[in-house]
């Protein structure tokens, strides 16, 4: 046990310093249950197995994994659990699926509010949840998110399912901001403003941008570098180039942020080599990957965000304790439902 824990002291201390994992090379390899798609998170693992001989296994669902590592219980084979949305991780640290994990050194390359105040979890990444609003037909360059329920935008607005976890935390910040009755009105406000009934991912809303549909798209800040890169769908590049990215702020905060992240399973088979692959994952290196490939905010102070993300110029983040916001999401959810906020405009 002893010699165990110095060998996670001793990974994680290299890991810090910038060294390499040679510890972990004994190792053999390290369980994945992801909600994040394996494709986003790929290359930083083929670097991680490249720097020290581990391999990763992944598990992918976009549900349902957490509810799986329970009724596995003490035999499942997860060592991590991967999300692209900070609730996942805390509804796992609050079924006890997790352990805490986070070395006073770690701790020391985060912002607080992009860890778990007891080490269960940590940030790997942030976005912002942006306006991409149309260059053609939206002159405003600042629109805050009450604004959005300003009636001079009906008919103008396109977003995605409600329910989804993007817009299911972005409502709960509004929650925590400017209560629960207040969020109603605004959330029926922006119901009635939609273009049409919320469908699609966040990408097909610049689509409807671009065709004219709509004039402003909610959007994850990622989405919008991706379109205009991805070499694969190269007709997404007009819809990115028919957009501005706005930040929008709550009036009493920043834009709203969310995290994809990390947890460690409480009964992670590969400890060590778990916590190896962590501590690669808030590297200088992976972050640089991270904002490089996926065009995300990487956590870590120093590390710059790729050069398409900096040409939007710099905004000011919410600053609401992650935590905090999954618990007011099951609120924001019931109001999404209660304003039938899925059925579109004026239902
Ligand atoms: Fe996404």
């Amino acid at each position: 046990m002893l010699s165990a824990l110095h060998k996670i002291s001793v990974c994680l201390t290299l890991a810090a310093a910038g060294f390499g994992f040679a510890d972990a090379a004994q190792a053999q390899e390290v369980n994945i249950y992801s909600y994040r798609e394996v494709q986003l998170i790929e290359p930083m693992l083929k670097a991680f197995t490249e720097k020290t001989g581990v391999r990763t296994n992944i598990v992918f669902a976009r549900d349902g994994l957490n509810e799986r590592m329970a009724a596995e219980g003490r035999n499942s084979p997860a060592d991590i659990i991967l999300s692209a949305d900070v609730s996942r991780l805390v509804e796992a640290k609050s079924l006890s699926l997790t352990q805490p994990f986070v070395s006073a050194a770690m701790a020391a390359r985060l912002p607080a509010m992009a860890q778990d105040p007891e080490g269960h979890w940590i940030a790997l990444t942030m976005r912002a949840r942006v306006i991409l609003a149309s260059r053609e037909r939206v002159a405003e360059t600042e629109i805050s998110y009450e604004q959005l329920a300003d009636p001079k935008w009906k008919g103008r607005i396109c977003m995605r399912s409600g329910q989804h976890a993007y817009n299911t935390a972005l409502i709960a910040a509004m929650v925590a901001h400017k209560g629960e009755a207040e969020t109603e009105r605004w959330l029926i406000a922006v119901r009635d403003n939609l273009a049409q009934r919320p469908a699609g991912g966040d990408r097909e809303q610049v689509r409807d941008v671009f065709t004219g549909k709509c004039d402003i798209a909610i959007a994850n800040t990622y989405y919008m570098a991706l379109m205009a890169t991805d070499v694969k769908q190269p007709q997404q590049k007009a819809w990115a180039n028919s957009v501005r990215v706005i930040f929008p702020e709550f009036s009493s905060g920043g834009s709203h942020i969310n995290v994809s992240g990390v947890a460690l399973a409480k009964n992670a088979p590969h400890k060590i080599e778990a916590l190896a692959l962590i501590a690669y994952l808030t590297s200088d290196n992976a972050q640089a990957l991270y904002a490089e490939i996926n065009h995300e905010y990487p956590v870590v102070a120093g590390v710059p965000a790729s050069k398409h993300v900096q040409s939007w110029g710099p905004w000011k983040a919410d600053t609401l304790p992650l935590d905090n916001l999954s618990m007011l999401r099951k609120k924001a959810s019931e109001l999404v439902d209660k304003v039938n906020f899925d059925a579109g405009p004026n239902s």
